[in-house]
């Protein structure tokens, strides 16, 4: 029995010696010395032996135990350290490798000139007035002086909602209502910014959305000598202090008189080419002196109140600015045009 014991003691030992892995190892551990495995077999035996044997065997038994226990641990620490090794090796993140690089986000163009605008105007005492992108046909045509039917309404091409009355602002003159319905009788000086959205066809120099920049200035004795020579400061602090403009006669509902800004084209400094056409002069806005019809729809009296406005698209005036030649490039979303400003 002792000799069958002490070869069940080598055998297991060269077993362990072969585990290669964690699991082998966790088999001959059942096998070996488990509940059911071949020492508890041996030990269970230990009937068939005289008494006086028995305890010399038992000693014997408890001794390879111990052993093969301690040599199981040292196997199995030893499995687990080599097979962690090989499992960082597999996975191995080289940290020499250069990172992706971040891209770097920015303003759009867009928004970029408006804010060139903001700033303009915020120096002469203006402010932001912020009105809706939905607006009713009351506000964004007859509170304008431009009544149902009338034919100028063809000036403006229009969304329409399945709500009857409700569209789509197409220009940003309904703010000036609603600026001075909430300022009077206070004077005014603000600038509404805003998407527009006109039913248009899309292209090189029309789209059905875009911004446009108003501005209102009511109050007593306001002429068109300070219309004029505030769209002139304002021409100049945009376009540079040697530029000139000029103004010609023109017809808007809700202005009288009206006229339109041309600056001297930025391209070719007035020579003419074919952004100005070969006429040397840029449009850039529309404006006038405020009807007294509208001056009445916002509360203020046009025998005592008088006042400008003006209307200016923030997306021409880049186009002009940057040689843009194509307003569709705006919307497109397109990286390559947009990370060029
Ligand atoms: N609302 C006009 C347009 O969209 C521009 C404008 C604004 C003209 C204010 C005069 C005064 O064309």
């Amino acid at each position: 029995m002792l000799t069958q014991l002490d070869e069940l003691h080598t055998q297991s030992l060269a077993q362990l010696k072969q585990a290669e892995t964690t699991a082998v190892l966790e088999t001959w551990y059942k096998e070996t010395l488990g509940r059911k495995g071949s020492i508890y077999l041996m030990t269970r035996q230990i009937g068939s032996l005289s008494a006086a044997e028995r305890p010399l065997f038992g000693q014997r038994i408890n001794k390879v135990k111990k052993e093969l226990e301690a040599a199981y641990e040292n196997r199995l620490a030893e499995l687990k350290a080599s097979e962690l090794q090989a499992k960082m090796e597999a996975s191995a993140i080289d940290v020499t490798l250069p990172g992706r690089k971040q891209r770097q986000g920015r303003l759009h163009i867009a928004t970029q000139t408006l804010r060139q605008i903001y700033a303009i105007w915020a120096d002469m005492g203006f402010q932001v007035y912020r009105s809706r992108d939905v607006e009713t046909d009351e506000y964004n045509f007859e509170l304008l002086n431009i009544p149902q039917h009338h034919p100028a309404r063809d000036m403006w091409d229009t969304f329409h909602t399945t709500t009857p009355g409700v569209i789509l602002r197409t220009h940003t003159s309904p703010g000036q209502i609603h600026a001075m319905r909430e300022y009077y009788p206070e004077p005014i000086r603000v600038i509404l910014p805003g998407m527009c959205y006109r039913y248009e066809q899309v292209t090189a120099r029309s789209e059905l959305q875009f911004h446009q920049v108003e501005g209102l200035a009511v109050g007593k004795n306001i002429t068109m000598t300070d219309l004029k020579g505030t769209l002139t400061d304002f021409a100049r602090r945009m376009f540079g202090a040697q530029r000139q403009v000029r103004f010609r006669a023109n017809y808007f509902p809700f202005t009288e008189p009206s006229a339109e800004m041309d600056v001297e084209c930025i391209i070719c400094d007035g020579d003419g080419c074919n952004v100005c056409k070969y006429t040397g002069w840029v449009e850039i806005l529309g404006c006038g002196m405020v009807h007294p019809n509208v001056l009445r729809n916002g509360g203020y009296d046009p025998a005592i109140y008088s006042g400008f406005a003006f209307g200016m698209g923030p997306e021409r005036i880049a186009m002009l600015k940057y040689r843009i030649d194509d307003i569709r490039y705006f919307w497109g979303n397109d990286l390559r045009f947009l990370e060029q400003f």
